[in-house]
């Protein structure tokens, strides 16, 4: 398979995951289950996974590492070599019925470090708790644990955790966790984000000083230890259709820099940028900023009109409200003759929301985030604009 754009640093980190991948198929690494809530348990390798966290969580207390490690509320997914060592591990928490997994510790082992292990390990972790969300979801509590009785597991290779994808798309699946200050960039690396968008983990997990509350939306659509090939498949497809759209693989030289005066004389810039007195152009171009203001990830609140139903007080405080759905509705209704009403809507939604909540809300903070975004935007465009206007 060929990969668009990929760069070399990209090559040697595939090149370093199939490697990892390759341990698992050769069986010089396994990947186990192991939990409390099963009678038959591993104690053990529950005792070399409380080791891992105590030599890798170094400022945590034992007894408390011991503690969660065996839980029986808790599991503990580890991964071990031929002679059962523990090299990596993350004891977590369901509560699939909220829809989330809470990880509690997650540590590779010194030596495995760096080498693309956590990240192999954290794909791995995502296909197996889907894999426990279908199974245990709706499953009965058992009466003298007073909680549903997780099983010890055992897989030989990844084939298992390979053919997860494509099993239906189910309810939302999200992992908390609280970030050990000093591994925050490993978990942003793994789609974790501290904006968070989740809730209902809200009074359920512990809280704990030093760290900061993340959390990662688990897709169904995606196999995590094939997102590389994933990934590349769409860069494949948009490349392509940028080759239809704009011809930007078209390398263009300038013969004499003389004859360039501004920045429509650059060879090619003028085939890609839109043409000034084109009305569909204006249009097209808010047509971009609106599905970029859409896609950004603080634009939940703003997608739809305030329902009354759910905000009762809101259209009374609020009398000219704005919302990204029906800024698009006027665009398709040619009510946009110029960029200024437009950008007029953007701040009107804005300012609503600074005007009903308060700072220290999601809602303030998402209606700030998404302003910076669409002011820088605007800043980048402003000569297409200009254009557009003379
Ligand atoms: N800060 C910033 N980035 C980090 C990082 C850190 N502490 N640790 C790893 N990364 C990055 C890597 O650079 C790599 O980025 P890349 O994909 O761009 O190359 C990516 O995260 C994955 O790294 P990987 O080599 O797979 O991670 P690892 O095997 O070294 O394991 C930890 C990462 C955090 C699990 C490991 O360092 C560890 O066990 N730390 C001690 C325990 C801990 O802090 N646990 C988390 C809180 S419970």
């Amino acid at each position: 398979m060929s990969f668009f754009g990929l760069s070399e640093v990209q090559r040697q980190k595939m090149e370093k995951e199939r490697e990892t991948h390759r341990s698992f198929e050769n069986k010089e690494l396994r990947v186990r289950v192991v939990t409390t809530s099963d009678r038959d348990t591993d104690e053990v390798l529950l005792l070399k996974t409380k080791c891992l966290f105590q030599k890798q969580l170094s400022k945590m207390p034992r007894e408390y590492i011991l503690r969660q490690v065996f839980d029986s509320k808790h599991m503990n997914m580890v991964l071990v070599n031929k002679g059962d060592d523990v090299v990596g591990g993350v004891c977590y928490r369901p509560f699939f019925e909220e829809g989330f997994v809470e990880i509690v510790f997650l540590a590779v082992d010194y030596d495995f470090q760096v080498r693309g292990m956590g990240s192999v390990m954290m794909d791995i972790f995502k296909e197996n708790i889907k894999r426990e969300m279908v199974e245990y979801s709706g499953m009965a509590v058992d009466r003298v644990l007073g909680a549903v009785a997780y099983r010890n597991k055992e897989f030989d290779g990844l084939d298992h955790f390979l053919s997860m994808a494509g099993d239906g798309v189910q309810r939302p699946l999200y992992i908390v966790t609280y970030a050990d200050n000093f591994a925050i960039g490993y978990f942003r690396k793994q789609g974790f984000s501290s904006d968070l968008r989740f809730s209902r983990w809200i009074g359920l997990i512990k809280d704990y000083e030093g760290g900061t509350i993340v959390e990662c939306r688990v897709f169904w659509e995606i196999n995590y230890l094939r997102r590389r090939e994933f990934i590349g498949r769409i860069r494949e497809r948009v490349f392509r259709d940028m080759e239809r759209v704009n011809e930007y693989h078209v390398v263009r030289r300038i013969a004499d820099y003389s004859t360039v005066k501004e920045i429509g004389d650059i060879p090619g810039v003028r085939s890609v940028s839109p043409q000034p007195q084109c009305r569909g152009s204006l249009n097209k171009l808010i047509s971009y900023l609106i599905s970029d203001l859409r896609s950004n990830p603080s634009a939940w609140p703003f997608l739809k009109p305030v329902d009354a139903a759910e905000v009762p007080d809101y259209y009374e405080h609020i009398k000219r409200p704005m919302d990204l759905s029906t800024m698009q509705s006027k665009l398709e209704d040619n009510r946009y003759p110029s960029i200024e009403p437009f950008v007029e809507d953007v701040r009107l939604m804005v300012d609503n929301c600074f005007r009903y909540n308060g700072r220290d809300t999601q809602y303030y903070k998402c209606a700030q985030k998404l302003l910076d975004n669409f002011n820088s935007k605007l800043e980048f465009y402003i000569h297409a604009i200009n254009r557009f206007s003379s």
